[in-house]
């Protein structure tokens, strides 16, 4: 991309082949920029706060890697002040006289060079992106090398880069340093390569396989919510209701792969560790598969409806003494021990499958709205969905089907007595620190150890999102707002929205973006706390007449206790 001189005080080029946001850099009133100091020059000037401040939060390591590539710019590093937040002080002589006029033409550049992009129209040109700040990895390596006997997939450690043919061993992390593994492919499809029925399977060519042990999953719907959407006040809301799935929760989308990568294996027994929904998706998908099942379960901990899941799908369930990740620990060790098959989203084919959700969206709002989602809301907990939607998105951004600016931002929301990577996040550590004591309504994110975060904190910071924690009344509260439209979820499946609405309330999320909230669960799944969060249920005498005057009565601002009153008076 060559230079492009629309004022003479302006200088804006590429080192890549194409334009690129992460690869510009400017020159303003005769001095070079890092675009990140460009954009908190024009967050500053025009009064965008939302971008002031994500440029403020930047995290530790996306700041030393600005350094270094101010470095390489000859750019004046004593201008950084402060780390964290990161802050530049600058001194423009002229600064207000001149600026403006920079600015201006910037936009106008911008207007014509950037890729097309249908909603940027009606916004200013800068605040989509702060993950333009030119440092997100979206990319997978350029010249991946596959092991010995892998033809077109792999497994690749995300720590030490090692890599290993896709079916030779039962392996859940990287023999040679136990970091987590993730699937590999030579070759990333586009949105042209997926044909066939709106499921999971459809989205074969991004998968290892062509076809899985099916129920079938995926397909869930991609509601529009008028009232709640005008109640936040986003530009657009949509809910994708992953509770739509065969049992229940988006976990049926990693079991179809995962139980078809065990058959491969010819393993006879499979386990997980879980909160509930797991087991009942491995209960029902290995059922399934006519294999044995064994699901560890935090004791008093699972709602009422995961339970019978499992229970009737024929799994054997040990209720241990102890939260989840001590159950994840105990599984971990029995696979180790070669007693079982893990199917936890630690095992990175579970991921694979996870990744579907993210193309089901990303085709559908385009399909429906003509342009990608700003940002994706989902509840975390073992972060296994955050891992996978982040593995969606660069694989589409390297097969060129997606734009990085196009790649919605990942916005993880935690309950506040379970929130690791939320801390991680604030915090701008690479790493969770394990909660021993955890607590919260929404026991499918009671979770205190989140081991997919080496995978999922890279996807927040770099996609541009946040995550935030949510207490047990506002989970509740969103719930009944979900409710409200119709669609009935699970606790945990509520944070997202309840995330949404805090992140909204402090301006963290702009009120001009498209937002897809994801409800990861259904409501039937805990009736204990549906019946607790709705209508308490009114007893009536066997008569029409009574009825009526107790629905009189009612209608007249009598309750279910004033009726109580009444009927014992
Ligand atoms: N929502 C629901 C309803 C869940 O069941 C889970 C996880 C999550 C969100 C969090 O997803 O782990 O990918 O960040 N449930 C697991 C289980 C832990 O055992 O059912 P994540």
């Amino acid at each position: 991309m060559s230079a492009d001189d629309t004022d003479d005080r302006l200088e804006v080029w590429c080192a890549g082949e194409e334009w690129c946001p992460i690869t510009a850099t400017a020159t303003i009133l005769g001095k070079k920029w890092h675009p990140v100091i460009i954009h908190r020059l024009i967050a500053e000037e025009r009064g965008f706060n939302d971008l002031q401040r994500a440029v403020d939060g930047i995290s530790s390591k996306v700041l030393s890697d600005s350094l270094e590539q101010l470095e390489d710019h000859g750019l004046v590093a004593r201008e950084v002040v402060s780390e964290k937040p990161f802050r530049v002080e600058y001194s423009v002589t002229e600064r207000g006289a001149s600026l403006e006029p920079v600015i201006e033409s910037m936009r106008e550049w911008g207007r014509r060079i950037w890729p097309p992009r249908s909603n940027c129209r009606d916004r200013p040109l800068f605040v989509p992106w702060p993950h333009t700040w030119g440092m997100a990895d979206l990319t997978l390596p350029d010249h991946p090398t596959p092991p010995e006997g892998a033809d077109d997939v792999w497994l690749h450690c995300i720590e030490c880069s090692h890599t290993l043919p896709p079916f030779n061993d039962v392996v859940f992390t990287c023999p040679e340093c136990d970091g987590l593994l993730e699937v590999r492919y030579a070759e990333y499809p586009t949105f042209d390569d997926f044909a066939g029925d709106e499921r999971v399977w459809r989205y074969s060519a991004a998968l290892p396989f062509e076809a899985g042990v099916s129920l079938p999953e995926g397909g869930t719907q991609l509601h529009e919510v008028p009232r709640l959407e005008a109640d936040l006040g986003v530009r657009n809301l949509r809910v994708k209701h992953e509770g739509m799935n065969p049992t229940g929760s988006f976990k049926d989308r990693g079991m179809t792969v995962g139980v078809r990568v065990a058959q491969e294996l010819d393993v006879d027994r499979l386990a997980c560790a879980s909160t509930g929904n797991t087991s009942a998706a491995l209960a029902a998908y290995g059922a399934r598969a006519g294999l044995e099942t064994l699901v560890l379960l935090p004791e008093g901990k699972v709602a009422a409806g995961k339970i019978a899941q499992a229970s009737l799908h024929g799994a054997r369930i040990l209720e241990v003494e102890g939260n989840f990740d001590d159950c994840l620990d105990r599984v971990q060790d029995l696979a180790n021990r070669g007693e079982a098959y893990l199917l936890n989203s630690l095992n990175p084919y579970r991921l694979e499958g996870q990744k579907t959700i993210g193309l089901e969206i990303l085709e559908r709002f385009r399909n429906e709205e003509g342009r990608f989602p700003d940002r994706i809301v989902l509840p975390v907990g073992n972060a296994g969905n955050t891992a996978a939607l982040y593995k969606c998105f660069r694989e589409l951004v390297q097969s060129g089907a997606l734009a990085p600016g196009d790649v919605p931002k990942l916005t993880g929301v935690q309950a506040e007595g379970a929130a690791p990577m939320v801390e991680a996040i604030r915090e701008g550590n690479d790493e969770t620190r394990r909660w021993e004591e955890v607590e919260t309504i929404a026991t499918a994110i009671r979770i205190g150890n989140p081991v997919n975060a080496p995978k999922a904190l890279p996807g927040i910071r770099e996609t541009g999102g946040t995550a935030v924690a949510v207490s047990d009344e506002e989970i509740t509260e969103a719930q009944r707002d979900l409710a409200g439209e119709g669609i009935g979820v699970e606790p945990a499946s509520a944070a997202s929205v309840a995330g949404l609405r805090k992140l909204v309330a402090s301006g963290e999320v702009s009120t001009g973006e498209d937002v897809v909230c994801l409800t990861t669960g259904h409501l039937l799944k805990d009736p204990d706390a549906a019946a607790a969060a709705g209508n308490a249920p009114e007893g009536v005498p066997n008569g029409t007449d009574d009825i009526l005057r107790h629905l009189a009565g009612k209608s007249v601002g009598g309750s279910g206790l004033l009726g109580l009153l009444r009927r014992l008076l």
